[in-house]
């Protein structure tokens, strides 16, 4: 059963995505997918213990962060908040849909960048990067690229950290298994994704190689918050629509309605997502870039 990929094929117009030729980015880039990023950002600081910064960075004036693939920015002006005004915090985003729209503080500001390719003009520029969830963004080789260039644009002993969820990784439920298939199909890093992101890490001279993973204890859970964090794993799973549908349906829909379908019968499933929302599993893994 798979959907007929030929130039006839109608995609729906539901959603707003970016528009920029060459990148394999597939989610939305639109109001829904703001307030998606935003229950989930809430959900993974939950996870986390409130902690939103891991990398042993000591900040001080003068000293620069960036945040590559931000989105609408809620890590950056959250970790802003903790300093003066001295420290400057850059957000890039290949696409600018999702920027804050209203009055942020001075010493924060947005770009349209790649982190395939950032500006000649920040080597050794900055003192903690920081990235999120680029896991639906980056091809295998991509992955090697914007590593790279997070190495050149780090001051030595600079630190990264780099923050990527077990989303696409399971197959065992139709509704995990359609993921899986796309980020597959769009030669995404799947397979083995932590312990590939440290090799590469290694490979373009980082140190200190660190992972620390969430702990859900879902016992401390209220039944209110359980929901909210399925409601984060459903809005994730109905964000790949498009993407499922511009890849043919992979053999497990044939129209944009069997998506829906499945999508309603992904809710009643009250096991989807039920541990900690958007999937069990999220890792970050940070690094130092030798001082010498
Ligand atoms: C799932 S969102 C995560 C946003 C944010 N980091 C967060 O945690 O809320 C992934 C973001 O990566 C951006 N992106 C995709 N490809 C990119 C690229 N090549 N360079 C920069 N940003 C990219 C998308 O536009 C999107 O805003």
């Amino acid at each position: 059963m798979s959907l007929d990929t030929s130039s006839s094929i109608v995609v729906p117009q539901e959603r707003v995505y970016h528009s920029i030729p060459g990148a394999s980015y597939c989610l939305p880039a639109d109001e829904e997918e703001a307030l998606r990023l935003a229950r989930q950002y809430l959900l993974l600081k939950k996870f986390f213990g409130g902690d939103i910064s891991f990398a042993p960075a000591s900040l001080s004036d003068g000293d620069e962060v960036l945040d590559s693939g931000c989105g609408s920015g809620l890590w950056l002006v959250d970790f802003a908040h903790s300093f003066g005004n001295k420290v400057t915090f850059t957000g890039i985003d290949i696409s600018s849909k999702l920027f804050p729209a209203g009055k942020i503080p001075d010493n924060i500001h947005f770009e349209q960048a790649s982190v395939l390719s950032l500006p000649e003009h920040w080597a050794a520029r900055y003192s903690l990067l920081n990235q999120r969830f680029l896991l639906a963004a980056l091809k295998v080789e991509e992955w090697r690229t914007a590593i790279a260039e997070m190495y050149r644009v780090l001051k030595p002993g600079g630190w990264v950290q780099l923050m990527e969820s077990s989303f696409g990784i399971r197959s065992d439920k139709k509704c995990y298994r359609i993921i899986n298939k796309l980020f597959n199909s769009l030669g995404l890093l799947v397979e083995n994704r932590w312990e590939r992101l440290q090799e590469m890490l290694k490979e373009v001279g980082f140190v200190d190689v660190h992972v620390r993973e969430n702990v859900i204890r879902l016992e401390e859970w209220s039944e209110e918050e359980k929901e909210y964090g399925r409601g984060v794993y459903l809005a994730s799973f109905k964000a790949v629509k498009d993407g499922v549908v511009r890849q043919g349906g992979l053999g497990e829909i044939s129209s944009p309605s069997d998506f829906d379908e499945l999508f309603q019968q992904t809710q009643q499933d009250e096991t989807v997502g039920a541990v900690g929302g958007i999937d069990t599993r999220t890792a970050v893994i940070f690094a130092r870039k030798p001082v010498n």
